[in-house]
């Protein structure tokens, strides 16, 4: 295209501007080779390479002549009475165009595999938002019902994240709901449930014996609803969201001391072997009160489902960062197909002794609120009996 350019450059007086003798052999191999012919000269009328006779006789336009022994690519411009020639060596011509092709490609080169790199690095990073999103999300249940972490979220997510945190937010609304109403329907109940238990007191003394027996059997269904009701409340409590400002450090032992010592009077009727054995004194971060409900569950299951002349163990230990309280029984233990199911509400696997089947629903919030476990199996050392443990983070 150049060479075309030239060629009509040439059309006027710029032509004659060429040297009629120019330095011989002076040229350079790479520049373009002008010769411009007259109707009325045998020879060049001018010619930047005189040794170098391009065919005069070349058509019009573009064409590919040899010269000398090489490929020239010439552009020939017939105007009456001059024939304008303008030519290149092909070779230098594809060393041309190679060189641009190198000069466009070069930036493309580069910027594709760093675009690439890009790219992957904000896909990796949006994913790597998204896999710690989550995690967050498995994290929720009942007990932990916090909305998503909306900083450092990409801002396409927002909106979902959003929406997610609204619903949230109405499940924690409605499990509260849920949650208060038991709590209070309880809380209803406590009043004339110990106003009946005062006037069967009462009553006692006017019962005949002969009805003694009966009389003695409605006590006992009252006691049993009191224990309901109260274990009803012990549960609406655990499932409520934990009071940051009553936690304390607590240290296990103690707590594992008051726990034996109040149901020492029990197990010395029935001739139950109760103790505290390899005591780790260990610390957690807890509310008090909710350690103790905890454990004292646990301690009464052992206590009550455990024969007289029975052996009920407790120890704590502190392994993996965590406090482990373990309280052994030597009773009959739990059938292992109904061992999953413990933990439910109202669950009970033994039905000839009395209970609500809450404890260790009890157990099993309070854990939850805790980040702790809880787990009951059978003693694996060739006796009968439970082992009922709870784990909860050591205090830093
Ligand atoms: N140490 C244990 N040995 C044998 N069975 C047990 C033991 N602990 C629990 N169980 C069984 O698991 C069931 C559920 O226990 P859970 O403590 O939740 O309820 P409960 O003891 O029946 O009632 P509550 O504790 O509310 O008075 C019990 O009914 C009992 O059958
Ligand atoms: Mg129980």
């Amino acid at each position: 295209m150049r060479l075309e350019q030239v060629a009509y450059r040439l059309r006027g007086s710029l032509g004659d501007a060429i040297p009629a003798i120019p330095a011989r052999g002076s040229q350079p191999a790479r520049d373009i080779l002008i010769t411009i012919w007259r109707d009325d000269l045998e020879t060049p009328y001018r010619s930047t390479e005189p040794s170098l006779p391009l065919p005069r006789d070349a058509p019009s336009g573009f064409s590919s002549e040899m010269v000398n022994g090489e490929q020239w690519r010439i552009y020939t411009l017939r105007e009456p009475p001059k024939v304008i020639q303008v030519a290149q060596r092909s070779s230098v011509r594809h060393e041309l165009v190679q060189q641009a092709a190198v000069n466009t490609l070069w930036p493309i080169l580069v910027l594709v595999p760093l675009v690439c790199a890009a790219v992957m690095l904000v896909v990796r990073f949006s994913f790597l938002q998204l896999n710690r999103l989550g995690s967050e999300v498995q994290a929720i249940d009942a007990a932990h019902l916090q909305a998503l972490p909306t900083r450092g979220v990409p801002i396409e997510l927002l909106p979902f994240i959003d929406s997610i945190n609204r619903m949230i937010e109405r499940l924690a609304r409605s499990i509260e709901t849920e949650r208060k109403f038991i709590s209070d329907a309880a809380h209803e109940l406590r009043t004339p449930l110990t106003a009946l238990q005062l006037q069967a007191d009462n009553l006692q003394r006017d019962i005949v014996p002969s009805n003694q027996e009966r009389f003695q059997e409605l006590r006992r269904g009252i006691a049993r609803s009191g224990g309901m009701i109260a274990q009803m409340l012990r549960l609406a409590r655990a499932d409520a969201s934990l009071q940051t400002d009553a936690v304390t450090l607590v240290d296990v032992s103690d707590v594992v001391v008051d726990a034996v010592a109040e149901v020492l009077p029990i197990a010395m009727k029935r001739n139950i072997d109760i103790g505290a054995e390899e005591m780790t004194s260990a610390k957690v971060r807890m509310v008090e009160a909710d350690l103790g409900i905890a454990l004292r569950n646990l301690v009464s299951n052992a206590i009550r489902y455990t024969p007289d002349g029975g052996k009920v163990d407790l120890r704590t230990e502190v392994r993996d960062n965590m406090v482990w309280i373990e309280v052994v029984d030597s009773g009959p233990g739990i059938a292992e197909d109904l061992l999953p199911r413990v933990f439910d509400r109202f669950f009970r696997a033994n039905a000839e002794i009395e209970g609500s089947g809450l404890g260790l629903s009890i157990v099993k919030a309070i854990v939850a609120k805790y980040g702790g476990t809880a787990s009951l199996r059978n003693r694996g050392d060739g006796k009968s009996g439970i082992v009922a443990s709870i784990g909860f983070r050591l205090a830093a």
